[in-house]
């Protein structure tokens, strides 16, 4: 088979993310809620986002400069503040999760413009989206920046995991109560296709 080649110093950073974004897939969804010094909320999804550690529990998204080298409200409102919510994105929000990407001005908030309601939580003054069944509150660990544009990594220390108990079934989040979201490219998104069982051979977890 003859594949097509592609050498990421020289096909341009359009192409590059082009094919990150096909190839990673499907790629969950960091819907992450802040508040800034003022009280203003404000809610984005990132879809460079993964779980990096158990003990302790850390998660990580990665939020990229704006185009003129300036920082995005959120990655502002986690430096001052040190605290974000990760909320999970189900499908009767994906909307809502997408709508919330658009840009607008730092003194408005998502929640409003989505129609979404933020509320308490408890060890973070970051507020929570009451639609979605998993919230996790989250403290700053440490923002790594990476490349020459210093594309921040942020990675923050999960303190507080909100679960709503009918989206779990015998102690385990249940994927089809859970009905998740995710992101593939371009404009795309997914619910669950079939799901798939397979024990290893020893019965064991890993
Ligand atoms: C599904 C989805 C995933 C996204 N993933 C990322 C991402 O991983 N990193 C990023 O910098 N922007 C990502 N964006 C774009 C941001 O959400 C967008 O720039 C947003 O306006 C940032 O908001 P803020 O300035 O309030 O922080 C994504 C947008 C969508 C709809």
């Amino acid at each position: 088979m003859s594949y097509l080649e592609f050498d990421p110093s020289t096909v341009g950073p359009r192409q590059v993310y082009r094919l990150l974004t096909g190839a990673v897939v499907p790629r969950p969804i960091g819907w992450a809620s802040t508040v800034n010094g003022k009280g203003v909320t404000n809610l984005a999804p990132f879809s460079f986002f993964t779980v990096v550690c158990v003990i302790p529990p850390m998660i990580s998204l990665t939020i990229a400069r704006n185009p003129d080298g300036t920082e995005k409200h959120t990655l502002k409102n986690v430096r001052e503040t040190g605290e974000f919510c990760f909320n999970v994105v189900t499908q009767p929000v994906w909307k809502e999760m997408v709508d919330s990407a658009n840009a607008i001005p730092e003194d408005d908030s998502e929640f409003e413009n989505t129609g979404l309601t933020p509320i308490p939580s408890v060890k973070i003054k970051a507020p929570r989206v009451k639609e979605v069944p998993i919230h996790f509150e989250c403290k700053l660990h440490q923002v790594i920046e990476l490349g020459p544009n210093r594309h921040p990594l942020v990675i923050g220390e999960v303190v507080y995991m909100h679960v709503d108990p009918a989206c779990m079934t015998n102690g385990y989040i249940d994927m089809k109560k859970l009905d998740p979201i995710g992101r593939l490219n371009g404009f795309l998104y997914m619910t669950l296709g079939e799901i798939m069982h397979r024990e290893f051979e020893d019965g064991q977890a890993r």
